[in-house]
């Protein structure tokens, strides 16, 4: 029996490791695993209700390490995870993305010498002033098997010089938990809910240090998206921290623009549902680059770069920086009709969580 360790941290980890979860299923017997929930993310609309949505059962461990600065957080969850492990050693980690919770605890395993898988591996923005490029390269470097969520990832790793026989080409298991939750999605009423119509508005989300951190910054984001909302009403579920930066402003006016909509952070198949219908999305976040381009819908990032470029290339996002009156104007633009068009992109198809539980099988095989 081969005892696997999946790390969930963060709100984006969770999709990421249903699939993987369920997947490992089909092997009952062979492989067991076991759902570590740091705790990182920890409100009951951030987490709970995403293992709700996606099926899963509740942690089988959790160490409610909550939030900090990155070196309390990160050193928080390497001390509770280096204690459960010291006391029940699984035989491999697998850790998913780029969160603090991802580096912990590829971290702590790696020095214990447990194998450590990473999914989304070789993933590059190229940017290190990001906290997620950091975890990225990191927990890449300390893992022995790498499984790459697209081509862009493959040729990553192999200048940075790692051996191809330890990459393992999978897929995007975020878009095999969007493919199969879909059809529950299609049901939500959450469009009445707000007062929209589909394809008649635009969604946001912004969460990034370099958008929200600073004050003139985020008022300036604030500004056009009010402005934008006078074109089409704009939807956007306001991330925590989001949400305290927006508290601390003392520029900003809700009344100001009836038609933008700050609503709190939305459950997963209620955010999939208003994904599918924007007009066009506005965001920094690394994993709605990859759902729009998985739906087919319009995507302007709102950042200087992008470790996810096959989503430009391939899908349907586009990179266009953070000045606030670009994202004014290339935003117009698509609601007058400029469209990027996208394609399938190869191995996002639904069926990545069950290539990884076959590779670890093999493992489990062989031992
Ligand atoms: C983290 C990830 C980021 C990911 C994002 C998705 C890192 C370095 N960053 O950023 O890559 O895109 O999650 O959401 O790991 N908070 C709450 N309730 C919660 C969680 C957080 O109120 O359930 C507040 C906390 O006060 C915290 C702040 O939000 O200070 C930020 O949370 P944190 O996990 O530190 O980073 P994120 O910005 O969410």
């Amino acid at each position: 029996m081969l005892n696997i360790d999946l790390i969930a941290g963060a709100r984006p980890n969770f999709m990421k490791i249903g699939p993987i979860y369920k997947a490992l299923q089909a092997y009952e017997g062979k492989i067991q695993g076991r759902i570590v929930h740091t705790g990182q993310h920890y409100d009951r609309n951030m987490s709970e209700i995403f293992f709700q949505q996606l099926d899963l059962p509740e942690p089988h461990i959790s160490l409610n390490v909550g939030s900090g600065t990155h070196a309390h957080q990160t050193a928080k969850v390497m001390m509770g995870y280096e204690d459960l492990i010291a006391a029940d050693r699984p035989d491999m980690v697998l850790v998913v993305g780029d969160v603090n919770s991802t580096l912990a605890c590829s971290l702590v395993a790696a020095k214990l010498h447990i194998p450590v898988g990473h999914v989304e591996a070789g993933l590059r923005s190229g940017d290190m002033r990001m906290p997620e490029e950091v975890n990225r390269i990191v927990a890449d470097r300390v893992s022995s098997v790498l499984f790459t969520t697209c081509e862009d990832g493959l040729v990553n790793l192999i200048q940075e010089g790692v051996d191809q026989d330890r990459i393992v080409e999978v897929g995007n298991t975020m878009i095999d938990s969007l493919f199969s939750l879909l059809p529950r999605a299609d049901e939500r009423p959450i469009l009445e809910e707000i007062g929209v119509e589909p394809r008649g508005y635009i969604l946001t989300t912004l969460h990034r240090p370099s958008n929200v951190d600073d004050a003139d910054q985020l008022a300036a984001l604030l500004d056009v998206l009010g402005q934008l909302s006078e074109d089409a009403p704009v939807v956007f579920p306001v991330h925590p921290r989001t949400r305290r930066k927006i508290d601390d402003l003392d520029t900003y006016d809700p009344a100001k623009y009836p038609a933008l909509h700050l609503v709190d952070p939305l459950p997963y198949l209620d955010f999939v549902k208003c994904q599918k219908e924007a007009a066009v999305v506005v965001t920094d976040s690394g994993g709605v680059q990859e759902e729009t381009s998985a739906l087919g819908v319009q995507c302007l990032t709102a950042r200087e770069n992008t470790e996810r470029p096959v989503t430009v290339t391939r899908g349907t996002n586009r990179l266009i920086g953070i000045d606030p009156l670009e994202i004014l104007r290339a935003t117009r633009q698509v609601l007058d009709g400029d469209i990027q068009e996208g394609g399938m992109i190869p191995l996002w198809d639904g069926k990545a969580g069950e290539r990884i539980a076959a590779y670890l099988v093999g493992l489990a095989m062989k031992d």
